[in-house]
């Protein structure tokens, strides 16, 4: 099949578009016998006729594997240095009491930067003291929450929390341990990464700054500095960001120690995730390795001890472990000079994956209840949203026999999904159901019009059978 010139670059005609690249599946994504493609011993016609469609779906195992295996990689690794790690789960991802469970299950601590998101992890039993509060504008009654309830770290983003968060910690009389969160100039993409002297943002402190505010953190008597922070952004393949960026960090850590003890250093996350298949992110052992090797180089050079480590990976371990099932509604050949692509509408869109319209992320999809020996076509997946930006899918190859009512299935949508999922036209946000040994379970379930009425202060109350439903969800996702 010749390269439609529509299609990008790095994107070319698979010999077969039924297959499922492993990279960018849960570990137990397969086809069956029949053709449908199954997620912990479900199949996506099973899932789709149970809970309707759009869905998100979880395979239950490979979160917890990733989770787990993550934490081996870097106990390991940072042991061989002669050192500790502490992972937070960055639940910005994707959270909910069940992932919570899973994470500490796992042996993470959980990262939190709003006070919705510290509700949800407490709700989930998780010890206050596993839980990092992050935040650049954390209000008043979030750090009073926070510090109430005994969150085990504070992540002090600029000069005016020091203040807020001993003032609260006093009341409460008690000791806060906090971090503070510097920018060290590095900023990184994919496998890209810029370093500057200064960064112009909202997240953190200058650098220069630093030794001043924790002089300032050190005169709090109700606070406890336990090190710096610096997160240099999302989505990296490389180690080369993180590598300057600890450089930098131990270099301050060295003057810091001047002043007192710095028992900590948290190097953020940003671990990348693969989406299409020329996506290729460092695997996690060899960044647990090479972190490993790069703070106990820097630490020798300087003379100065090494830390216990903290780091902050959300997608890693969330993201692959995610799928969205959607069925086709309409398909539409759209010819562009001699080449075509074919538009294929789905039942969900930029209120289920902001990710696309907001970052130009790319994504990868399959037919998800058959396999076809069309050939293949490429292919556009469109939401149902009105806003031309509402794609879901930019480029893909799928049979070009996909039609309405066939299941489309879209791999490592774990992360930042439903965590970013809105209810733009109205559109309830999906179900997400856990899969498992061949048993599916709701662990949060879809937003049905009743959800979408209550806060309506016009609206006088409905019967659930009045409502309907917002895209064809089955009530056992309510
Ligand atoms: C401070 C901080 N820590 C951790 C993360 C998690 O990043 P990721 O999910 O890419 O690992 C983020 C993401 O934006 C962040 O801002």
């Amino acid at each position: 099949m010749a390269h439609n010139p529509l299609a990008p670059e790095w994107l070319s005609s698979p010999a077969d578009a039924n297959t499922l690249t492993d990279a960018l599946w849960p570990s137990s994504a397969r086809r069956t016998d029949g053709g449908a493609i199954t997620i912990g011993g479900v199949t996506a016609v099973d899932l789709a006729a149970r809970f309707g469609t759009p869905l998100y779906v979880i395979d239950e195992t490979d979160a917890r594997t990733r989770a787990t295996e993550l934490r081996a990689a870097f106990d390991a690794e940072f042991a061989r240095i002669g050192t500790t790690v502490r992972v937070y789960y960055a639940a910005k991802a994707f959270l909910s009491t069940e992932v919570a469970r899973w994470m500490v299950d796992a042996g993470l601590n959980i990262d939190v930067c709003s006070g919705g998101e510290l509700a949800v992890a407490l709700a989930a039993g998780v010890a206050p003291g596993r839980i990092g509060f992050h935040g650049n504008n954390k209000s008043r009654a979030e750090i009073d929450d926070a510090t109430r309830v005994g969150v085990g770290t504070i992540i002090i983003d600029s000069p005016i929390e020091i203040e807020r968060v001993a003032e609260a910690a006093g009341r409460h009389g008690l000791v806060q341990n906090v971090r503070l969160r510097v920018n060290s100039g590095v900023h990184a993409h994919t496998h890209e990464f810029l370093a500057t002297s200064h960064e112009d943002q909202k997240f953190g402190v200058v650098f220069e700054d630093a030794p001043a505010l924790v002089a300032a953190i050190r005169a709090q008597p109700s606070l406890n500095f336990l090190g710096l922070h610096c997160h240099i952004g999302s989505q990296i393949f490389g180690v080369d960001g993180f590598a300057e960026s600890a450089s930098r960090l131990l270099s301050l850590q060295a003057d810091l120690l001047a002043g007192g003890p710095v028992p900590e250093l948290n190097l953020g996350g940003g671990f990348g995730i693969a989406y299409t298949s020329v996506d290729d992110p460092s695997p996690v052992a060899d960044l647990a390795a090479a972190l490993a090797d790069i703070v106990a180089d820097e630490c020798a050079r300087r003379g100065i001890p090494v830390p216990v480590i903290a780091i902050e990976p959300g997608r890693v371990i969330i993201g692959p472990a995610g799928v969205t099932l959607y069925e086709v509604g309409t398909t539409k050949p759209v010819r562009i000079g001699e080449n075509t692509r074919l538009y294929v509408s789905v039942d969900g869109g930029m209120s289920d994956n902001a990710r696309p319209a907001l970052y130009g992320a790319e994504y990868s999809v399959r037919i998800a209840d058959r396999v076809s020996d069309a050939a293949p076509a490429l292919v556009r997946v469109a939401g149902k949203h009105c806003e031309s930006g509402d794609i879901v899918v930019d480029a893909d190859y799928l049979p070009g026999d996909v039609a309405p009512g066939d299941l489309l299935m879209v791999p490592a949508t774990g992360a930042y999904c439903w965590s970013l999922a809105s209810n733009y036209n109205y559109v309830g946000r999906p179900a997400v159901v856990a899969v498992v040994h061949g048993e599916a379970r709701v662990i949060v379930r879809g937003e049905t019009i009743d959800d979408l009425l209550a806060r309506d202060a016009g609206v006088s109350t409905r019967s659930t059978s009045e409502a309907g439903s917002t895209n064809d969800m089955k009530e056992s996702t309510r």
